[in-house]
């Protein structure tokens, strides 16, 4: 076994050596900042087709720790092999992945080989070199359509496209590698809807691509980029008649890996990263108006296909397991977004 757990936090955590795969892109780079400031050595491994080696200078600037980078892509098994037999490696986060529901449709192949190669490729550099520790980034989509709150024991429903079902896949891939390889240890992360950036305004979601999700496109709007954002609905059963969903601060969801690797046991574990609190886009748009003192013009147009009604968490779970609890508001979200998105980054 490789991974070697070389000391104790004062706090009495183990200080580990993470390969953040993807560790360059919206959700990683915060989760890196979170790991070095909680004391753990960090490798990034990500062939920064969503993202700029900028983030990874901004990283080192803002926690003043150095840290590991391969510019490789995770499907490739000997560039992912050399990897860990350079580095004594603890535990995996895999981040790496495509993203955009739209895309994912128009180009279903690629997406179903890089997000689930992706994972393949890592639980078996892990099987190899005996890295206990693995935690994925899963999404509250593979909820479907169910009842709110999503909790961690509901059935999962077939999910409207193919990026979704990355996930599922992906989820079972792990599950299955688990039951037959002991010493493996999984934590299957789902998130609910990341927002916001870290607060030096240095880091943030810099989609490379044309994005897909809200908060982007509320930038756009207030950058003057675009006219006015365009509400896909406003006749959903909600109060308001738009889209309800659980938005949650990039920083807490970031903390929660930390924790949840720290807490990882023999297993697969799953966990829904959420605030708990259900959000319409009309109440978002007012937040992030009122906090940032701009007017976001808007326009609803017809339903997005395959867009549910009501998304939020039951977090319950992470808060008695983990210790973790999201402790950061709607209206941090939205001046910590604005805060990085101002300047156009
Ligand atoms: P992102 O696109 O900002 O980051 C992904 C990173 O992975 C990028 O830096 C990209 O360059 C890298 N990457 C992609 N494929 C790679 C490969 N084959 N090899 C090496 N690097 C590769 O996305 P994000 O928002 O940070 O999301 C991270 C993960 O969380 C993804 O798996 C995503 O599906 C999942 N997720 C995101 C959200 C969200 O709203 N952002 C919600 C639920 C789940
Ligand atoms: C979307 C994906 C989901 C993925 C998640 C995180 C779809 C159908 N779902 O979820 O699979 O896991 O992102 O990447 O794409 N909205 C507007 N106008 C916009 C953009 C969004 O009104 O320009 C509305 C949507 O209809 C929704 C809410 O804003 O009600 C949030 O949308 P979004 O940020 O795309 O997240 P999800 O739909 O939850």
């Amino acid at each position: 076994m490789t991974g070697i757990i070389s000391e104790l936090l004062g706090s009495g955590s183990i200080i580990m050596n993470i390969l953040a795969a993807g560790g360059a892109g919206y959700i990683g780079s915060h989760t890196c900042i979170a790991l070095l400031e909680a004391g753990h050595s960090v490798i990034v491994a990500d062939n920064l087709v969503n993202s700029t080696g900028r983030t990874l200078e901004r990283i080192s600037d803002i926690t003043k720790k150095d840290f590991v980078f391969y510019k490789i892509d995770v499907t490739d098994r000997a560039a992912v092999d050399e990897v860990f037999s350079n580095n004594a490696i603890d535990g995996v986060i895999h981040f790496a992945g495509h993203k955009s529901v739209s895309e994912s449709a128009e180009k279903p192949l690629e997406y179903y080989y890089n997000n689930t190669v992706s994972t393949m490729v890592l639980a078996k550099a892990c099987v190899k070199y005996g890295t206990g520790r693995f935690v994925f980034s899963s999404s509250a989509t593979v909820y479907g359509d169910n009842k709110v709150p999503f909790t961690e024991t509901m059935e999962l429903c077939p999910t409207t496209n193919p990026y979704g079902e990355t996930k599922v896949i992906s989820e079972r891939i792990l599950r299955d590698s688990v039951r037959s390889h002991r010493g493996l240890s999984v934590s299957l992360l789902r998130y609910f809807n990341p927002i916001g950036a870290h607060n030096s305004g240095l880091i943030g979601e810099q989609p490379l691509y044309v994005p897909n999700n809200l908060m982007p496109y509320i930038i756009e709007v207030a950058n003057k980029k675009l006219d006015k954002l365009l509400i896909f609905g406003n006749d959903y059963p909600t109060p308001d008649g738009t889209g309800i969903r659980d938005y949650i601060h990039v920083m807490d969801l970031a903390e929660g890996h930390v924790a949840a690797l720290e807490y990882l046991k023999e297993g697969v574990v799953v966990f829904n990263l959420g605030t708990g609190k259900g959000t319409s886009v009309l109440q978002l748009i007012k937040t992030f108006e009122e906090t940032n003192d701009i007017k976001i013009p808007y326009e609803f147009v017809q339903r997005r296909t395959g867009d549910i009604a009501i998304c939020y968490a039951d977090v319950s779970k992470a808060e008695q397991e983990l210790n973790w609890k999201a402790g950061r508001d709607l209206a941090d979200m939205c001046r910590d977004a604005w805060r990085f998105g101002k300047n156009g980054q």
